[in-house]
Protein backbone atom coordinates (compact mmCIF):
# COMPACT_ATOMS: atom_id res chain seq x y z
CA UNK A 1 0.00 0.00 0.00
CA UNK A 2 1.07 3.42 -0.91
CA UNK A 3 0.17 7.02 1.37
CA UNK A 4 -2.79 7.53 -0.74
CA UNK A 5 -4.28 4.48 0.18
CA UNK A 6 -3.41 5.09 3.86
CA UNK A 7 -5.17 8.43 3.13
CA UNK A 8 -7.90 7.40 1.49
CA UNK A 9 -8.19 4.13 4.37
CA UNK A 10 -11.73 3.70 5.82
CA UNK A 11 -10.54 2.28 9.19
CA UNK A 12 -7.57 2.57 11.14
CA UNK A 13 -4.73 0.36 10.49
CA UNK A 14 -2.74 -2.29 13.30
CA UNK A 15 1.00 -2.80 11.39
CA UNK A 16 1.70 -0.63 8.33
CA UNK A 17 5.09 0.25 6.81
CA UNK A 18 5.52 2.93 4.45
CA UNK A 19 8.67 3.76 2.41
CA UNK A 20 9.11 7.51 0.87
CA UNK A 21 11.26 10.82 1.77
CA UNK A 22 11.32 13.15 3.96
CA UNK A 23 9.63 16.30 2.80
CA UNK A 24 10.28 17.90 6.55
CA UNK A 25 11.19 17.37 10.07
CA UNK A 26 10.05 19.04 12.90
CA UNK A 27 10.81 18.07 16.73
CA UNK A 28 9.14 19.12 20.10
CA UNK A 29 10.19 17.54 23.60
CA UNK A 30 8.83 14.15 23.19
CA UNK A 31 8.42 14.04 19.33
CA UNK A 32 9.02 14.06 16.21
CA UNK A 33 6.75 15.46 13.03
CA UNK A 34 7.66 13.57 9.80
CA UNK A 35 5.98 14.82 7.06
CA UNK A 36 6.66 11.89 4.38
CA UNK A 37 5.52 11.63 0.52
CA UNK A 38 6.21 8.42 -1.69
CA UNK A 39 4.91 10.03 -4.80
CA UNK A 40 1.56 8.15 -4.90
CA UNK A 41 0.02 11.42 -4.39
CA UNK A 42 0.07 15.36 -3.97
CA UNK A 43 -0.61 14.50 0.11
CA UNK A 44 1.91 13.99 3.10
CA UNK A 45 1.09 11.36 5.54
CA UNK A 46 2.63 12.95 9.02
CA UNK A 47 4.29 10.57 10.93
CA UNK A 48 4.70 10.80 14.99
CA UNK A 49 7.95 9.04 16.31
CA UNK A 50 7.63 9.13 19.90
CA UNK A 51 11.13 10.27 21.73
CA UNK A 52 11.44 6.86 23.48
CA UNK A 53 10.99 5.04 19.92
CA UNK A 54 13.48 2.34 18.65
CA UNK A 55 15.83 4.15 16.40
CA UNK A 56 15.19 7.59 17.85
CA UNK A 57 19.15 8.41 18.20
CA UNK A 58 18.81 8.62 14.22
CA UNK A 59 15.98 11.12 14.07
CA UNK A 60 18.55 14.23 14.18
CA UNK A 61 19.98 12.91 10.45
CA UNK A 62 16.22 12.10 8.79
CA UNK A 63 16.35 15.61 6.82
CA UNK A 64 14.56 17.02 3.86
CA UNK A 65 15.42 14.79 1.62
CA UNK A 66 16.31 11.49 3.09
CA UNK A 67 14.57 8.21 2.16
CA UNK A 68 13.11 6.42 4.98
CA UNK A 69 11.14 3.35 6.40
CA UNK A 70 8.23 3.70 8.80
CA UNK A 71 6.90 0.91 10.17
CA UNK A 72 3.98 1.70 13.09
CA UNK A 73 0.06 1.65 13.41
CA UNK A 74 -2.55 4.20 11.22
CA UNK A 75 -4.60 6.42 13.57
CA UNK A 76 -6.63 8.64 13.29
CA UNK A 77 -5.49 12.24 13.44
CA UNK A 78 -6.12 14.90 16.48
CA UNK A 79 -4.42 17.59 14.25
CA UNK A 80 -6.51 19.67 11.55
CA UNK A 81 -6.52 18.85 8.03
CA UNK A 82 -5.78 15.33 7.73
CA UNK A 83 -8.11 12.64 8.56
CA UNK A 84 -5.30 9.97 9.58
CA UNK A 85 -1.51 9.79 10.89
CA UNK A 86 0.66 7.58 11.41
CA UNK A 87 1.91 6.53 14.85
CA UNK A 88 5.83 5.33 14.70
CA UNK A 89 6.98 2.35 15.93
CA UNK A 90 10.05 2.83 14.02
CA UNK A 91 11.77 4.97 11.78
CA UNK A 92 14.43 3.73 9.66
CA UNK A 93 17.14 5.92 7.83
CA UNK A 94 17.28 4.10 4.45
CA UNK A 95 19.30 7.02 2.84
CA UNK A 96 20.48 10.61 4.57
CA UNK A 97 20.12 13.60 2.26
CA UNK A 98 23.38 15.68 2.55
CA UNK A 99 22.93 19.14 3.69
CA UNK A 100 23.16 20.85 0.83
CA UNK A 101 20.10 18.85 -0.90
CA UNK A 102 18.46 21.94 -3.37
CA UNK A 103 14.99 21.47 -2.26
CA UNK A 104 14.22 22.97 1.49
CA UNK A 105 11.22 24.36 2.28
CA UNK A 106 11.27 27.44 0.48
CA UNK A 107 9.46 28.19 -2.88
CA UNK A 108 11.87 27.98 -6.10
CA UNK A 109 11.42 29.52 -9.81
CA UNK A 110 10.49 27.07 -12.48
CA UNK A 111 14.01 28.61 -13.68
CA UNK A 112 15.66 27.08 -10.92
CA UNK A 113 14.12 23.85 -11.04
CA UNK A 114 14.86 23.40 -14.54
CA UNK A 115 18.83 22.81 -13.51
CA UNK A 116 18.07 20.34 -11.29
CA UNK A 117 15.55 18.86 -13.27
CA UNK A 118 16.60 15.17 -11.71
CA UNK A 119 15.38 16.50 -8.43
CA UNK A 120 12.48 18.59 -9.46
CA UNK A 121 9.81 15.84 -9.41
CA UNK A 122 9.91 15.22 -6.04
CA UNK A 123 8.16 19.28 -4.98
CA UNK A 124 4.61 18.80 -5.26
CA UNK A 125 4.08 20.59 -8.44
CA UNK A 126 6.20 18.44 -10.27
CA UNK A 127 4.66 15.23 -9.29
CA UNK A 128 1.38 16.28 -10.34
CA UNK A 129 2.44 17.39 -13.30
CA UNK A 130 4.28 13.83 -13.80
CA UNK A 131 1.04 12.21 -12.29
CA UNK A 132 -1.17 13.53 -14.76
CA UNK A 133 0.81 13.28 -17.87
CA UNK A 134 1.11 9.37 -16.95
CA UNK A 135 -2.45 9.26 -17.02
CA UNK A 136 -3.51 11.52 -19.79
CA UNK A 137 -1.09 9.04 -21.49
CA UNK A 138 -3.35 6.47 -20.83
CA UNK A 139 -6.37 7.86 -21.30
CA UNK A 140 -5.21 8.40 -24.84
CA UNK A 141 -4.78 4.89 -25.45
CA UNK A 142 -8.26 4.18 -24.25
CA UNK A 143 -9.88 6.69 -25.97
CA UNK A 144 -8.67 5.30 -29.44
CA UNK A 145 -8.68 1.90 -28.18
CA UNK A 146 -12.57 1.85 -27.12
CA UNK A 147 -13.38 3.57 -30.64
CA UNK A 148 -11.29 0.61 -32.70
CA UNK A 149 -8.15 2.29 -33.95
CA UNK A 150 -5.31 0.32 -33.43
CA UNK A 151 -1.32 1.36 -32.02
CA UNK A 152 0.52 1.64 -34.66
CA UNK A 153 4.65 1.88 -33.27
CA UNK A 154 5.79 3.75 -36.72
CA UNK A 155 9.70 3.64 -36.64
CA UNK A 156 12.01 6.83 -34.88
CA UNK A 157 14.90 6.41 -37.88
CA UNK A 158 13.74 7.41 -41.32
CA UNK A 159 15.05 8.43 -44.43
CA UNK A 160 11.89 10.40 -45.51
CA UNK A 161 11.16 14.03 -44.37
CA UNK A 162 7.44 14.07 -43.38
CA UNK A 163 7.07 17.85 -42.88
CA UNK A 164 9.57 18.60 -45.67
CA UNK A 165 10.93 21.56 -43.62
CA UNK A 166 14.58 20.25 -43.19
CA UNK A 167 14.17 19.98 -39.65
CA UNK A 168 15.52 16.92 -39.02
CA UNK A 169 18.03 15.83 -36.83
CA UNK A 170 21.00 13.05 -38.43
CA UNK A 171 21.81 9.82 -37.48
CA UNK A 172 25.33 8.54 -38.70
CA UNK A 173 27.38 5.69 -36.79
CA UNK A 174 30.15 7.81 -39.36
CA UNK A 175 32.94 9.19 -37.70
CA UNK A 176 32.81 12.88 -37.88
CA UNK A 177 36.49 13.50 -37.90
CA UNK A 178 37.04 11.73 -40.97
CA UNK A 179 34.02 11.48 -43.09
CA UNK A 180 33.86 9.53 -46.15
CA UNK A 181 33.75 11.69 -49.25
CA UNK A 182 32.86 10.77 -53.00
CA UNK A 183 33.25 13.09 -55.43
CA UNK A 184 33.50 16.10 -52.80
CA UNK A 185 30.32 14.86 -51.29
CA UNK A 186 29.22 12.87 -48.27
CA UNK A 187 29.21 9.02 -48.85
CA UNK A 188 26.62 7.96 -47.46
CA UNK A 189 26.65 4.11 -48.79
CA UNK A 190 29.66 4.01 -46.12
CA UNK A 191 26.93 4.80 -43.41
CA UNK A 192 25.09 2.25 -41.45
CA UNK A 193 22.23 1.60 -43.51
CA UNK A 194 23.96 2.92 -46.89
CA UNK A 195 21.66 6.23 -46.94
CA UNK A 196 21.29 9.75 -45.31
CA UNK A 197 19.01 8.67 -41.93
CA UNK A 198 17.51 10.71 -39.67
CA UNK A 199 15.68 11.24 -36.70
CA UNK A 200 11.65 11.11 -37.61
CA UNK A 201 9.54 14.63 -37.14
CA UNK A 202 6.16 12.68 -37.51
CA UNK A 203 4.81 8.96 -37.66
CA UNK A 204 2.56 9.99 -40.38
CA UNK A 205 3.62 8.62 -43.66
CA UNK A 206 4.19 5.60 -41.81
CA UNK A 207 0.75 5.55 -40.12
CA UNK A 208 -0.65 5.99 -43.56
CA UNK A 209 0.40 2.59 -44.74
CA UNK A 210 -1.21 1.03 -42.10
CA UNK A 211 -4.51 3.29 -42.31
CA UNK A 212 -4.63 1.31 -45.85
CA UNK A 213 -5.12 -1.68 -44.30
CA UNK A 214 -5.98 -1.98 -40.47
CA UNK A 215 -8.64 0.71 -40.77
CA UNK A 216 -8.85 3.47 -38.11
CA UNK A 217 -5.22 3.68 -36.72
CA UNK A 218 -3.03 5.67 -34.47
CA UNK A 219 0.71 6.33 -33.35
CA UNK A 220 1.83 7.61 -29.97
CA UNK A 221 5.53 8.50 -29.42
CA UNK A 222 8.52 10.74 -29.54
CA UNK A 223 9.31 13.25 -32.77
CA UNK A 224 12.04 15.19 -33.20
CA UNK A 225 12.71 18.67 -34.61
CA UNK A 226 15.58 20.29 -35.56
CA UNK A 227 13.88 23.72 -35.18
CA UNK A 228 16.61 26.38 -34.06
CA UNK A 229 13.21 28.50 -32.09
CA UNK A 230 13.40 29.38 -28.39
CA UNK A 231 9.70 29.57 -27.42
CA UNK A 232 7.76 28.58 -24.52
CA UNK A 233 5.78 26.11 -26.90
CA UNK A 234 8.81 24.24 -28.77
CA UNK A 235 10.71 21.71 -27.80
CA UNK A 236 13.16 19.36 -29.81
CA UNK A 237 11.71 15.96 -28.70
CA UNK A 238 7.83 15.97 -27.99
CA UNK A 239 5.48 12.92 -28.05
CA UNK A 240 2.66 13.37 -30.60
CA UNK A 241 -0.58 11.65 -30.65
CA UNK A 242 -1.20 10.69 -34.55
CA UNK A 243 -4.39 9.21 -35.70
CA UNK A 244 -5.49 8.37 -39.46
CA UNK A 245 -8.51 7.59 -40.21
CA UNK A 246 -9.49 5.36 -43.45
CA UNK A 247 -12.49 6.22 -45.95
CA UNK A 248 -12.83 9.46 -44.17
CA UNK A 249 -12.82 13.29 -45.01
CA UNK A 250 -11.71 16.82 -43.72
CA UNK A 251 -15.19 16.92 -41.42
CA UNK A 252 -14.23 13.28 -39.77
CA UNK A 253 -10.84 14.92 -39.21
CA UNK A 254 -12.38 17.89 -37.18
CA UNK A 255 -14.69 16.29 -35.18
CA UNK A 256 -12.09 13.40 -34.02
CA UNK A 257 -9.89 16.23 -32.70
CA UNK A 258 -12.09 18.12 -30.95
CA UNK A 259 -14.04 14.76 -29.25
CA UNK A 260 -10.22 13.82 -28.15
CA UNK A 261 -9.36 17.36 -26.55
CA UNK A 262 -12.74 17.49 -24.50
CA UNK A 263 -12.58 14.12 -24.03
CA UNK A 264 -8.81 14.40 -22.08
CA UNK A 265 -10.21 17.44 -20.67
CA UNK A 266 -13.09 15.96 -19.18
CA UNK A 267 -10.93 12.66 -17.88
CA UNK A 268 -8.55 14.89 -16.50
CA UNK A 269 -11.37 16.86 -14.48
CA UNK A 270 -12.47 13.89 -13.17
CA UNK A 271 -9.79 11.58 -12.87
CA UNK A 272 -6.46 14.10 -11.73
CA UNK A 273 -8.78 16.57 -9.64
CA UNK A 274 -6.60 16.48 -6.41
CA UNK A 275 -3.48 16.96 -9.04
CA UNK A 276 -5.81 19.93 -10.95
CA UNK A 277 -6.60 21.93 -8.17
CA UNK A 278 -2.73 22.76 -7.03
CA UNK A 279 -2.72 24.20 -10.42
CA UNK A 280 -5.78 26.12 -10.31
CA UNK A 281 -4.97 27.27 -6.91
CA UNK A 282 -0.73 27.97 -8.00
CA UNK A 283 -0.45 28.33 -11.52
CA UNK A 284 -3.40 29.36 -13.25
CA UNK A 285 -6.42 31.22 -11.25
CA UNK A 286 -8.67 30.74 -14.28
CA UNK A 287 -7.75 26.93 -14.74
CA UNK A 288 -11.06 25.59 -14.03
CA UNK A 289 -12.98 28.02 -15.66
CA UNK A 290 -10.81 27.59 -19.12
CA UNK A 291 -11.29 23.76 -19.09
CA UNK A 292 -15.03 24.22 -18.80
CA UNK A 293 -15.62 26.16 -21.17
CA UNK A 294 -13.33 23.81 -23.44
CA UNK A 295 -15.19 20.68 -22.31
CA UNK A 296 -18.73 22.69 -22.10
CA UNK A 297 -18.80 24.41 -26.08
CA UNK A 298 -18.28 23.47 -29.21
CA UNK A 299 -15.11 24.89 -31.46
CA UNK A 300 -15.70 26.88 -33.41
CA UNK A 301 -14.80 26.16 -37.48
CA UNK A 302 -13.08 28.85 -39.62
CA UNK A 303 -11.73 28.80 -42.92
CA UNK A 304 -8.66 30.11 -43.04
CA UNK A 305 -9.64 32.97 -45.47
CA UNK A 306 -12.65 34.50 -43.22
CA UNK A 307 -9.86 34.10 -40.41
CA UNK A 308 -7.71 36.41 -41.98
CA UNK A 309 -10.62 38.40 -42.77
CA UNK A 310 -11.37 38.73 -39.33
CA UNK A 311 -7.86 39.51 -38.31
CA UNK A 312 -7.09 42.58 -41.10
CA UNK A 313 -10.53 43.61 -39.31
CA UNK A 314 -9.88 43.65 -35.94
CA UNK A 315 -7.75 47.04 -35.77
CA UNK A 316 -4.76 45.30 -33.42
CA UNK A 317 -1.53 45.97 -34.09
CA UNK A 318 0.22 42.44 -34.91
CA UNK A 319 3.64 42.43 -34.90
CA UNK A 320 3.21 40.58 -38.66
CA UNK A 321 0.53 41.98 -40.94
CA UNK A 322 -1.76 39.47 -41.76
CA UNK A 323 -2.37 38.49 -45.42
CA UNK A 324 -3.52 36.12 -47.21
CA UNK A 325 -1.08 33.56 -48.39
CA UNK A 326 0.98 33.99 -45.16
CA UNK A 327 1.39 31.69 -41.80
CA UNK A 328 -0.79 32.49 -39.49
CA UNK A 329 1.45 33.37 -36.31
CA UNK A 330 1.21 32.86 -32.75
CA UNK A 331 0.12 36.09 -31.88
CA UNK A 332 -2.77 35.58 -34.56
CA UNK A 333 -3.88 32.58 -33.52
CA UNK A 334 -3.92 33.47 -29.67
CA UNK A 335 -5.86 36.83 -31.35
CA UNK A 336 -8.74 34.18 -32.78
CA UNK A 337 -9.06 32.35 -29.58
CA UNK A 338 -8.53 33.86 -26.60
CA UNK A 339 -10.24 37.36 -27.62
CA UNK A 340 -12.38 37.05 -30.96
CA UNK A 341 -14.16 33.64 -30.19
CA UNK A 342 -13.07 33.00 -26.66
CA UNK A 343 -13.39 29.30 -27.68
CA UNK A 344 -10.83 26.64 -29.08
CA UNK A 345 -10.95 27.71 -33.23
CA UNK A 346 -10.23 25.10 -36.09
CA UNK A 347 -9.18 27.42 -38.63
CA UNK A 348 -9.04 24.60 -42.52
CA UNK A 349 -8.51 24.94 -45.92
CA UNK A 350 -5.35 27.10 -45.96
CA UNK A 351 -3.60 27.91 -48.56
CA UNK A 352 -1.54 25.02 -50.21
CA UNK A 353 1.74 26.94 -50.34
CA UNK A 354 2.38 27.24 -46.47
CA UNK A 355 1.05 23.73 -46.16
CA UNK A 356 2.65 20.11 -46.32
CA UNK A 357 3.02 18.11 -49.63
CA UNK A 358 0.63 15.33 -48.55
CA UNK A 359 -2.57 17.87 -47.99
CA UNK A 360 -5.42 17.09 -50.19
CA UNK A 361 -5.74 20.32 -52.69
CA UNK A 362 -9.08 21.55 -52.77
CA UNK A 363 -11.23 22.06 -55.98
CA UNK A 364 -10.20 26.03 -55.95
CA UNK A 365 -6.75 24.91 -56.70
CA UNK A 366 -5.17 27.37 -54.19
CA UNK A 367 -6.47 25.91 -50.90
CA UNK A 368 -5.84 22.14 -49.40
CA UNK A 369 -8.00 20.59 -47.05
CA UNK A 370 -5.82 21.16 -44.00
CA UNK A 371 -6.80 22.19 -40.49
CA UNK A 372 -4.89 23.85 -37.70
CA UNK A 373 -6.70 23.34 -33.94
CA UNK A 374 -6.45 26.46 -31.97
CA UNK A 375 -6.90 26.88 -27.86
CA UNK A 376 -6.28 29.75 -25.95
CA UNK A 377 -2.53 30.40 -24.48
CA UNK A 378 -1.29 28.04 -26.71
CA UNK A 379 -2.30 28.54 -30.08
CA UNK A 380 -1.60 25.68 -32.13
CA UNK A 381 -2.19 22.80 -30.62
CA UNK A 382 -3.17 19.82 -33.22
CA UNK A 383 -2.27 20.26 -36.50
CA UNK A 384 -3.52 18.02 -39.65
CA UNK A 385 -5.36 17.36 -42.88
CA UNK A 386 -7.33 14.96 -45.22
CA UNK A 387 -4.41 13.38 -47.47
CA UNK A 388 -4.33 13.78 -50.89
CA UNK A 389 -5.33 10.61 -52.28
CA UNK A 390 -4.58 11.02 -55.76
CA UNK A 391 -1.89 9.49 -57.60
CA UNK A 392 -1.45 12.45 -59.97
CA UNK A 393 -1.93 15.10 -57.82
CA UNK A 394 0.43 13.75 -55.00
CA UNK A 395 3.54 13.09 -57.93
CA UNK A 396 2.73 16.96 -59.15
CA UNK A 397 3.00 18.42 -55.52
CA UNK A 398 6.13 16.13 -54.84
CA UNK A 399 8.33 17.43 -57.97
CA UNK A 400 7.03 21.46 -57.55
CA UNK A 401 8.46 20.98 -53.94
CA UNK A 402 11.83 19.50 -55.83
CA UNK A 403 11.66 16.32 -53.38
CA UNK A 404 13.57 13.64 -54.50
CA UNK A 405 11.07 11.93 -56.11
CA UNK A 406 12.71 8.17 -55.82
CA UNK A 407 12.55 8.78 -51.50
CA UNK A 408 8.53 8.78 -51.58
CA UNK A 409 8.17 5.98 -54.24
CA UNK A 410 6.44 3.36 -51.22
CA UNK A 411 4.33 6.61 -49.98
CA UNK A 412 3.58 7.58 -53.67
CA UNK A 413 2.65 3.43 -54.33
CA UNK A 414 -0.33 3.77 -51.98
CA UNK A 415 -1.92 5.61 -54.24
CA UNK A 416 -1.95 3.15 -56.97
CA UNK A 417 -3.37 0.09 -54.75
CA UNK A 418 -6.34 0.75 -53.87
CA UNK A 419 -6.25 4.33 -52.78
CA UNK A 420 -9.01 6.03 -50.75
CA UNK A 421 -9.27 9.05 -48.82
CA UNK A 422 -8.24 9.22 -45.58
CA UNK A 423 -7.24 11.88 -42.65
CA UNK A 424 -5.34 12.52 -39.72
CA UNK A 425 -3.36 14.81 -37.48
CA UNK A 426 -1.20 15.52 -34.91
CA UNK A 427 -1.43 16.31 -31.32
CA UNK A 428 1.06 17.60 -29.69
CA UNK A 429 0.96 15.94 -26.22
CA UNK A 430 2.93 18.77 -24.04
CA UNK A 431 0.83 21.35 -25.58
CA UNK A 432 -2.24 19.54 -24.48
CA UNK A 433 -0.60 19.50 -21.02
CA UNK A 434 0.51 22.81 -20.86
CA UNK A 435 -3.65 23.68 -21.80
CA UNK A 436 -5.01 21.38 -19.17
CA UNK A 437 -2.18 22.83 -15.99
CA UNK A 438 -2.12 26.27 -16.81
CA UNK A 439 1.63 25.60 -16.94
CA UNK A 440 3.47 28.28 -19.56
CA UNK A 441 6.72 26.88 -20.59
CA UNK A 442 6.41 23.85 -22.40
CA UNK A 443 10.00 22.82 -20.42
CA UNK A 444 8.35 22.11 -17.55
CA UNK A 445 5.55 19.44 -18.58
CA UNK A 446 8.42 17.09 -20.02
CA UNK A 447 10.68 14.94 -17.90
CA UNK A 448 14.43 16.30 -19.37
CA UNK A 449 13.37 18.71 -21.90
CA UNK A 450 15.80 19.19 -24.74
CA UNK A 451 15.97 22.65 -26.55
CA UNK A 452 18.47 23.91 -28.45
CA UNK A 453 21.78 23.98 -26.55
CA UNK A 454 20.53 22.11 -23.77
CA UNK A 455 21.28 18.65 -22.72
CA UNK A 456 21.54 18.23 -19.57
CA UNK A 457 20.39 14.79 -17.80
O1 LIG B 1 1.58 20.60 -37.29
P1 LIG B 1 2.60 19.51 -37.19
O2 LIG B 1 3.97 19.79 -37.68
O3 LIG B 1 1.95 18.27 -37.96
C1 LIG B 1 2.56 17.10 -38.29
O4 LIG B 1 3.65 16.74 -37.95
C2 LIG B 1 1.65 16.17 -39.06
N1 LIG B 1 2.48 15.19 -39.78
C3 LIG B 1 0.70 15.50 -38.10
C4 LIG B 1 -0.28 14.59 -38.79
O5 LIG B 1 -1.08 15.07 -39.56
N2 LIG B 1 -0.23 13.31 -38.50
O6 LIG B 1 2.70 19.03 -35.68
C5 LIG B 1 1.57 18.57 -35.00
C6 LIG B 1 1.53 19.11 -33.58
C7 LIG B 1 1.45 20.62 -33.48
O7 LIG B 1 0.16 21.09 -33.65
C8 LIG B 1 1.97 20.84 -32.07
O8 LIG B 1 0.97 20.59 -31.10
C9 LIG B 1 3.02 19.76 -31.94
O9 LIG B 1 2.72 18.76 -32.89
N3 LIG B 1 4.37 20.28 -32.19
C10 LIG B 1 5.28 20.55 -31.23
N4 LIG B 1 5.21 20.43 -29.90
C11 LIG B 1 6.30 20.78 -29.19
N5 LIG B 1 7.45 21.21 -29.73
C12 LIG B 1 7.57 21.34 -31.08
N6 LIG B 1 8.72 21.74 -31.62
C13 LIG B 1 6.45 21.00 -31.89
N7 LIG B 1 6.21 20.98 -33.21
C14 LIG B 1 4.95 20.54 -33.38
MG1 LIG C 1 1.48 22.63 -37.70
Amino acid sequence: MKIKDYLNSDTALDSISIHGWVRTRRDSKEFSFIEMNDGSCLGNIQVIADAGMEGYEQIKEITTGAAVCVNGKLVESPGKGQRWEVQASSVELLGAAADDFPLQKKRHSDEYLRTIAHLRPRTNKFGAIFRIRSKLSHAVHQFFQARGFNWIHTPIITGADCEGAGEMFRVTTLDPENIPLENGKVDYQQDFFGKEAMLTVSGQLSVESFCQSLGNVYTFGPTFRAENSNTSRHVSEFWMIEPEMAFADLEDNMRLGEDLIRHLIRFAMNECAEDLELFAKFVDKTLMQTLENIANNDFIRLPYTEAIEILQASNTKFEFEPAWGKDLQSEHERFLTEQHFKRPVIVYDYPKDIKAFYMRLNDDGKTVAAMDVLVPSIGEIIGGSQREERHDFLLKRIKEMNFNEEDYWWYLDMRKYGTSKHAGFGLGFERLLMLLTGVSNIRDVIPFPRTPKHLEF
